[in-house]
Formats: C-alpha cells, sequence, structure tokens
C-alpha cells in the first residue's frame, strides 16, 4: 500500500516536470501543424506557391502576412480573389492567425 503510494507520488512529479516542456512543444509545432492543414493545399507545403495571389506567403516577415490575415478576415485586404482567403482566415482565431504567421517566416524565399 505504502509502496503503490510512492510510485503515484513519483508518477505526479515526473508528470509535472515534464509538462512545460510538453506544452512547449506543442505551441512550437502549432504554427506548422495550422499551416499544413489549411495553407499548404493552395500555397504548397512549403509556402512557396502563389496559388492566385500576388505574392508567395514564403519570404514575408510575421507581421506582413499577419496584417493580411487580420484584413482578409475583416475584408479590408485582398484582391479579386480575397473570398477564398476569406473563408480561410475565418477557420482561424488571433492566436492561430499569429501562429501560422510566425511559422511561415522561418519558410525560406522562393526563389
Ligand atoms: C483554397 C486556396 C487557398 C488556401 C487554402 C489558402 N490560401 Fe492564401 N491565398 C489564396 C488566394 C487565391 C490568394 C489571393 C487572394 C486575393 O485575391 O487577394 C491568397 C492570398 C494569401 C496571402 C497574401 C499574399 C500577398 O502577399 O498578397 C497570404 C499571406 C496568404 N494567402 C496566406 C495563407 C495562409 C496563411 C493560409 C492558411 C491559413 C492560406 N493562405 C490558405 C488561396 C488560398
Amino acid at each position: 500500500m505504502k509502496s503503490s503510494i510512492v510510485v503515484v507520488a513519483a508518477c505526479l512529479l515526473v508528470a509535472a516536470a515534464c509538462l512545460p516542456a510538453v506544452s512547449a512543444a506543442w505551441a512550437a509545432s502549432d504554427g506548422k501543424s495550422l499551416y499544413l492543414e489549411h495553407c499548404a493545399g493552395c500555397h504548397g507545403k512549403d509556402g512557396a506557391k502563389a496559388g492566385g495571389a500576388a505574392a508567395p506567403p514564403a519570404g514575408q516577415n510575421s507581421q506582413a502576412v499577419y496584417a493580411k490575415l487580420r484584413g482578409y478576415a475583416d475584408g479590408s485586404e485582398g484582391g479579386k480573389l480575397k473570398n477564398i482567403m476569406l473563408n480561410v482566415t475565418r477557420k482561424l482565431d488571433d492566436a492561430g492567425m499569429r501562429a501560422v504567421s510566425d511559422y511561415i517566416e522561418t519558410l525560406p524565399a522562393a526563389r
């Protein structure tokens, strides 16, 4: 009985110690999974495809991408095909837009 309590306590300690590391890993990969799920179909896995846009996402900094996503979401940004991006940005909340913008900034510019 006593030993099982010790085991449970040890497990809880290990879990507590590991939790911050696990959640940091999730946050870091979050923008990538959002990108691959919602964006790669049109802009390519590496963000190098314009996919109907004036410029491909890769090579733009996080601020610029985020501003465009916000603009598409509120209707103030975009060209002829902006309704496509309106539908996409509707699926993302603000944190998602920031995460995906941060991820895009890590993609090398298309050559
Ligand atoms: C169904 C295809 C499609 C998907 C999916 C898609 N896009 Fe787009 N994207 C477009 C089109 C088309 C445009 C150009 C719209 C216009 O006319 O303004 C565009 C424009 C953009 C632009 C502006 C580029 C520029 O510099 O003018 C950015 C940034 C962008 N998309 C990022 C994303 C991100 C991030 C996602 C995922 C959350 C995404 N797109 C998903 C088709 C798509």
